[in-house]
């Protein structure tokens, strides 16, 4: 079985979103896969996805009210196949974290949809609630390339 973690900074709005997504998506392509997400940062650990981003994915049928944040440890570098960084700052840090004997394999998001402009999913929390829906426009995008490829593997 094939195993995801999303990753952005808080754990609070863009990777749980990306779980939502990825487990909605997966669920309906009778793809069996593992999912979880984490931050970088640990400042929001135990706390709930925020509540724009709650609402936002609702609106889109995501229920992300059982989530919980947490931020990454040692053991999702081999835990997990592979790790999906919402930004090029998120990527950086996972990069200086990633054990040298690690599985997972690193990359950026947004590199599993070539055919959007954007190369990264901006954070949405100082910003408007148009943010949100934007993330989770890329997020949908991302996660169908990202299963077509896993999909493809077999993995
Ligand atoms: P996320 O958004 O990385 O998408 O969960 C953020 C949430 C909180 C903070 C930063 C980003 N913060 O600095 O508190």
């Amino acid at each position: 079985m094939t195993r995801l973690l999303f990753v952005c900074l808080g754990n609070i709005c863009r990777s749980p979103a990306a779980e939502g997504v990825a487990r909605a998506m997966a669920e309906a392509r009778g793809l069996s896969v593992e999912i979880d997400s984490a931050g970088t940062g640990g400042w929001h650990a135990g706390e709930a996805p925020d509540p724009r981003m709650r609402e936002a994915a609702l609106r889109r049928g995501y229920d992300l009210s059982s989530l919980r944040a947490r931020q990454v440890r040692r053991a999702d570098f081999a835990d997990f196949d592979h790790v999906l960084a919402m930004d090029e700052d998120n990527l950086a840090a996972l990069q200086r974290a990633r054990p040298a004997d690690a599985r997972a394999e690193l990359s950026l998001m947004l590199s599993h949809a070539p055919h959007l402009p954007e190369r990264e999913v901006p954070d949405p929390y100082y910003g408007g609630p148009q943010g949100f829906d934007h993330v989770l426009d890329l997020l949908e995008a991302a996660v169908a390339g990202l299963l077509d490829r896993v999909e493809a593997q077999g993995r």
